[in-house]
């Protein structure tokens, strides 16, 4: 599944807990830097890892919205969907960022090209609305200096 050297990273991970369970969180993180996502297969080998069933992980996996239970395209666009952001134009941006690319929420453009998924808040609520391309923070932008940003990359 990981490398020799990943596999010592997880392990010396897990080892910082009293209980493997309570490693979760940074052994997916690891898992989804290695393989983009988090595949069942990948799901099943954290849950043997940690010693819990499949459904724990599978659980946290799709409660997380930086985990990703199904693959990404070329570039990640994280658009935050808490309260601040929702009330100071979230929702018109995510409106505009559906139509543009034709994709709903956690979906990827047929071109491969974008992946439109939601994030908490990205503690920039003072300049919402805010989101994330390719972890890299984006605030307060008209819908025209969205899409001339999206055309950039
Ligand atoms: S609510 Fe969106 S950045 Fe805080």
């Amino acid at each position: 599944m990981f490398p020799e050297d990943v596999i010592s990273e997880l392990e010396e991970i897990r080892s910082h807990y009293p209980h493997a369970k309570a490693a979760m969180m940074p052994v997916l993180h690891v898992a989804q830097q290695q393989k983009g996502w988090l595949d069942q297969e990948t799901q099943a080998w954290v849950a043997d890892f940690l010693s819990v069933d499949p459904i724990e992980v599978h659980e946290v996996v799709t409660f997380y919205p930086m985990l990703y239970a199904t693959p990404n395209g070329e570039h990640v666009i994280h658009v935050c969907r808490t309260l601040s952001c929702d009330e100071c134009g979230a929702r018109e941006l995510w409106a505009h960022l559906k139509s543009k690319l034709g994709v709903e929420r956690g979906g990827t453009t047929s071109d491969g090209k974008f992946t439109l998924r939601a994030a908490e808040c990205l503690a920039s609520c003072g300049t919402a609305p805010a989101f994330l391309v390719d972890g890299e923070r984006h605030e307060s932008l008209s819908l025209d200096e969205v899409d001339a940003l999206l055309e950039s990359v």
